[in-house]
């Protein structure tokens, strides 16, 4: 190995049905290409092996449902991969059974993502899932029995109907459970799909709401212990996990702008100037890699004034800030002035003179509003 990227990105495609909020690459079924599509992940992976440092420090298995692959695709992929300080798994709560926790710990993952939603029953329904609040209770404890000590819950705030009674009715389920690290997204209706059109009213009704609905999901959680550090994303404090840092590492690599290299139908990586995104059809991803040739796949130049913009986009959702040095040609200084005043943003000197841009905790609740005002 030769390259530099330490970050490897497998998308697993399959779903056993297509929840009606969501946009990623997904493919429905398929039991029986399973297996050729892993095939196809190793045959990239191979063409790929040069772009990798000689240590990796995450692989990230997200989806789709990458716990729905077939067991002994799944396996072999696992088996193939590289090794890494973190292995992360995305998984549907339906899907982990008692076996398939062993398989996953077996096979060297590190940390798994539960995509519980909601634990209400008529929630779940609206967001058309499949698992219930109890099978997401069941699959974390399956999780733990298979010595899984490193746990993430996905959550979604702004589901059409949840009241702030539900909210917080939600996040006293997921504290009860204890998870190292919370994922609570806002929900996205992309406008013109089905779920856009069934529910446009209620969000638009309810969108207002949704800053008061945030800070109560950064105050619950805050209070209990955990630590804000990335826009959406808690992890237990350090200070209550025994020095452990649980951040998540592989997004954390992505919002400090490294390079990664991902796998798979519509995978997208970043390499230097070039951001690659492959096919999102599963044929022509399968066929080309079969003759061992790369997939069709769309190339972006980024020159270094994107990837300056995208630092502070990203930078700005941590709770360590940004440093200045990184990207301060993409800053516009005069905006800069009028966030401060605001209270929006603030600029926190270092010992070497040079500065880390941070934004307020309501700045942080504002997000991608107030980081747009800010680039040059
Ligand atoms: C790519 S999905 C895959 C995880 C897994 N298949 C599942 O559904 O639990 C990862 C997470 O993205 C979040 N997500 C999916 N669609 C979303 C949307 N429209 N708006 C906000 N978050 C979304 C969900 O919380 C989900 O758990
Ligand atoms: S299971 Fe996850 S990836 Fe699959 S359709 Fe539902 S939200 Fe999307």
């Amino acid at each position: 190995m030769s390259g530099h990227v330490r970050h490897l990105y497998v998308h697993l495609p399959f779903c056993a049905h297509r929840c009606g909020y969501c946009d990623f690459v997904t493919v429905v079924g398929r039991e029986g290409q399973h297996g050729r599509y892993v095939d196809a992940l190793l045959a990239e992976l191979e063409l790929e092996r040069g772009v990798f440092a000689e240590r990796i420090e995450t692989v990230f298995l997200g989806g789709g449902t990458p716990t729905f692959t077939e067991g002994d695709g799944l396996r072999r992929l696992l088996a193939a991969l590289p090794s890494a300080e973190e292995v992360t798994v995305e998984a549907n709560p339906e899907t982990v059974t008692p076996s398939l926790a062993r398989l996953l710990r077996e096979a060297g993952v590190t940390r798994v993502s539960l995509g519980a939603q909601s634990f209400q029953p008529d929630l779940l329904r609206v967001l058309e899932r499949r698992a219930s609040p109890d099978s997401v209770r069941r699959a974390f404890y399956h999780l733990r029995d298979a010595n899984f000590d490193n746990i993430s819950l996905d959550l979604l705030h702004g589901i059409p109907g949840q009241s702030a009674s539900a909210l917080e009715h939600d996040i006293d389920e997921a504290l009860a459970l204890g998870p190292e690290h919370v994922s609570y997204y806002e929900l996205e209706a992309k406008p013109g799909t089905r779920f856009a059109h069934a529910h446009g009213a209620e969000l638009a009704r309810q969108a207002d709401a949704m800053e008061d609905y945030f800070e109560l999901v950064v105050e619950r959680l805050t209070e209990a212990g955990y630590r804000w550090y990335e826009t959406a994303n808690f992890c237990v404090a350090a200070e209550h996990a025994g020095g452990r840092d649980l951040r998540a590492r592989h997004n954390l690599a992505y919002w400090l702008g490294r390079d990664y290299l991902g796998l798979g139908i519509g995978a997208v990586s970043t390499l230097g100037s070039e951001r690659r995104r492959n096919t999102p059809r599963l044929e022509a991803y399968v066929t080309s890699l079969a003759r061992r040739v790369a997939p069709p796949r769309d190339v972006e130049r980024l020159d270094e004034g994107i990837r300056a913009q995208e630092r502070v986009m990203l930078g700005l959702r941590l709770d360590t800030g940004l440093p200045l040095a990184a990207a301060s040609r993409a800053i516009d200084t005069a905006a800069l002035g009028r966030l401060e005043r605001l209270g929006l943003a603030t600029l926190r000197a270092q010992r070497d003179g040079r500065g880390t841009l941070l934004l307020t905790p309501r700045g942080r609740r504002l997000g991608g509003a107030v980081t747009v005002e800010l680039l040059a």
